[in-house]
């Protein structure tokens, strides 16, 4: 199979306009590039991020999307409002939503099908704790957690992007082995396999302290379609050079 690699800039709670301008006139000046590049970014820049990325081959996304389609739910964006802002991705069930804000992987499945439903591509994250690695538990961790999003989609699951991040290289420098990377990525791409023809097909990001001097031999595992990035995303020299490894 010859997957199309992505690679995703996850910029979790950081940003400003200007900030915002600087870095993606970076990664606009750097095009073409041969895998698909997309930046999901804070709710409040949704709007000009779809100016700015408007007819220029990278997409946009969101952070999290509601599980519900409207109401009185405070705080919360629903799919359709994500959809108005042309958002072709939304990232649910990041191991920062689930370990500070709770929530649940029936949640999670429930927002992936959310976001589906209005013609967004749920970057679904899974993960294990340093502590559940050292116990032997990273199969059966995201495992339970993928599996219960194949549940809530059915055959949709060939439509969702998954995204593996062990929590103990999010953001500490210390990135999974490729090896350990794609040992995880082989378990997921079977239990999809076993849910969906298009499994062979279905894009498997890593995630956790990619960098521009570790992404090529990470994205060259058999499984591993490219990246979830957050600090490196964070400046275009380095996101454009993660991009440019996939
Ligand atoms: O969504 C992105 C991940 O949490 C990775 O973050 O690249 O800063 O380790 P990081």
């Amino acid at each position: 199979t010859t997957r199309h690699k992505l690679v995703v800039g996850n910029w979790k709670m950081h940003g400003s306009h200007a900030a915002n301008a600087e870095l993606l006139q970076g990664i606009l000046a750097a095009r073409p590039f041969v895998a698909e590049v997309a930046v999901c970014v804070p709710f409040p820049y949704l709007s000009e991020v779809a100016v700015t990325l408007s007819n220029s081959s990278v997409a946009w996304g969101s952070q999290d999307c509601s599980a519900h389609v409207q109401g009185a739910y405070t705080g919360e964006v629903s799919a359709t409002m994500l959809a108005e802002f042309g958002c072709r991705y939304a990232i649910v069930g990041h191991s920062e939503r689930r370990a500070f804000h709770g929530e649940s992987d029936q949640l999670v499945a429930d927002k992936a099908k959310a976001a589906l439903a209005k013609g967004i591509t749920p970057i679904v994250c899974v993960g294990e704790t340093l502590e559940q690695r050292e116990a032997g538990e990273t199969e059966a961790v995201v495992k339970r957690q993928l599996s219960a999003v194949i549940h809530a989609l059915g055959q949709c699951i060939g439509e969702v992007v998954v995204a593996y991040e062990p929590v103990w290289a999010i953001g500490t420098g210390r990135t999974a082995s490729p090896e350990q990377a794609q040992a995880v990525h082989a378990v997921l791409r079977a239990q999809l396999a076993a849910a969906t023809p298009r499994a062979s097909d279905m894009k498997l990001l890593y995630g956790g302290s990619v960098k521009p001097d570790n992404a090529a031999i990470l994205f060259s595992q058999a499984d591993i379609d490219g990246g979830l990035i957050g600090g490196a995303a964070l400046k275009a020299a380095d996101f454009v050079a993660v991009a440019r490894a996939a």
